[in-house]
């Protein structure tokens, strides 16, 4: 059933993008679905995954429409330009590295960038509980009002691929998370979000 966690945040991903934004990255970008949609905001994407599988797929979706770059790239390990990008993306990814690599996308921020992080936790005691049993109903609700829509209005060639990006289970939990992201994204502000996410916010306050 076509209802993805990841796509259902887009909107609110893309109102955190600073206004006259002109260089992103989106970081484990998948098939590439969110890069396109900032690269439609006007702005310069480059879009990383280390998996060749679903680059290639992004590439093939793009087509020959002039749109975000998509490279084969690991986090870990890939050279950012420093100091350079008005808004990062991670949507569900941050959790197939250790944590602490936030340090090289809040250095390849430019003065008064954004980065943006949809994040998966790891689900532990009766608060997570509680809310994973709220998000059920509205899960199902969500799945089959869009199987309906989509039945009306099938998706368009190009929108959507068969391919499968890489997943993995989050290590860290909620709090976890929130102690490491003070240290190092001083000032960010981490929301627990319905469908087993969080949002995190974090803005380049530095000057030039
Ligand atoms: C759950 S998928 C999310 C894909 C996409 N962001 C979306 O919203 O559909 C996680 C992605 O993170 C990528 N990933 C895994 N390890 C990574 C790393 N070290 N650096 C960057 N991306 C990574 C995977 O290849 C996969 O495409």
């Amino acid at each position: 059933v076509p209802f993805d966690h990841n796509d259902h945040y887009h909107r609110l991903l893309l109102r955190q993008a600073p206004r006259n934004c002109k260089a992103a990255l989106d970081v484990g970008c998948g098939t590439g679905r969110f890069a396109r949609r900032l690269a439609g905001l006007g702005a310069e994407v480059d879009a990383i995954d280390p998996s060749a599988r679903v680059i290639a797929q992004a590439r093939d979706l793009a087509g020959d429409a002039p749109g975000p770059r998509f490279r084969q790239a690991d986090l870990s390990t890939v050279q950012l330009p420093q100091g350079h990008y008005d808004f990062i993306s991670c949507l569900a990814s941050i959790h197939h590295t250790p944590f602490d690599t936030v340090t090289a996308l809040r250095a390849a921020l430019a003065p008064g960038g954004v980065l943006v992080i949809l994040g998966c936790h790891r689900e532990h005691g009766p608060v997570d509980l509680a809310w994973s049993l709220a998000a059920v109903p509205v899960n199902m609700a969500a799945r089959l009002s869009v199987a309906a829509a989509e039945r009306l209005r099938p998706a368009g060639p190009g929108t959507r691929s068969g391919t499968k990006p890489p997943v993995k289970a989050p290590a860290m939990r909620l709090p976890e998370i929130r102690a490491e992201a003070a240290n190092l994204l001083p000032g960010c502000r981490i929301r627990r979000l319905l469908f087993w996410r969080y949002l995190l916010v974090f803005r380049n306050n530095s000057v030039a």
